[in-house]
């Protein structure tokens, strides 16, 4: 009999925080699905040790042996394939992806970034929040497309900006927020709710109008 479970491959550069959220989740049974593999360019990634913790396969490949961007990522990719994953994660992957990579793998790769998109792309959101004097920061879980940071999104967490914040209070704020809303959009996706066709990000069989927003109970409103 075909094993019926969704499969979920993380891509992470650092920390991996958000691959320890899924991991939790999946370890309450708060998410049905298993984390087939954890992929990493840093042989150093925390990532990588909290994905051994947990008794998952994890590995790193490491661009320098590559002469370039799309032969690393046919390499990196072929290993990531190879985990045969419904769905991949990246999740603090530091990388860009290259378009035939991200063509390859289109409607399965979904990003968690740190910014209410389409605002503040790219790096340093916090400091860019600050900067813009925005009152209402958080992150997001997007498709990726070829798009920088600019694929349809999913869903997203929203937190205040207060008074006397640093990016470093503001990235907390935002982080505490990321873990429960990647949890409950890859739910989502793993329960076939949410999907990409063409453009568009379907819900529950109708186009999204607006991004799905996490409410206080962890739940979309
Ligand atoms: C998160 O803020 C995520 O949104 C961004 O990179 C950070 C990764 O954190 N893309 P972690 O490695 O999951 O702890």
């Amino acid at each position: 009999m075909p094993d019926p479970t969704y499969r979920i491959a993380v891509l992470a550069s650092g920390r991996g925080s958000n691959l320890q959220a899924l991991l939790d989740a999946i370890a309450r049974g708060a998410l049905a699905a298993k984390i087939v593999g954890v992929f990493s360019d840093k042989a150093d990634a925390v990532a990588l040790r909290r994905a051994r913790h947990a008794g998952v396969h994890a590995e790193a490949i490491e661009p320098r042996a590559f002469p370039n961007r799309l032969v690393f990522d046919e390499a990196f990719f072929a290993r990531v394939d190879a985990a045969r994953p419904d769905l991949i994660v990246c999740a603090g992957y530091m990388r860009l992806i290259s378009e035939a990579a991200v063509d390859a793998h289109r409607g399965r790769l979904v990003n968690i970034h740190p910014s209410l998109l389409p605002a503040f792309k790219g790096l340093r959101t916090h400091a860019q929040a600050l900067a813009a004097g925005t009152a209402e920061h958080g992150a997001s879980v997007h498709f990726v497309t070829p798009d920088l940071d600019g694929g349809p999104v999913i869903a997203q967490a929203r937190v205040p900006v207060l008074p006397g914040d640093d990016a470093e209070a503001l990235a907390r704020r935002v982080l505490a927020r990321e873990h429960p809303l990647l949890v409950a959009t890859v739910a989502l996706l793993a329960r076939g709710r949410a999907h990409l066709a063409g453009d568009t990000v379907m819900f529950d069989g109708l186009p999204l109008a607006a991004p799905l927003q996490l409410g206080a109970n962890q739940a979309f409103a």
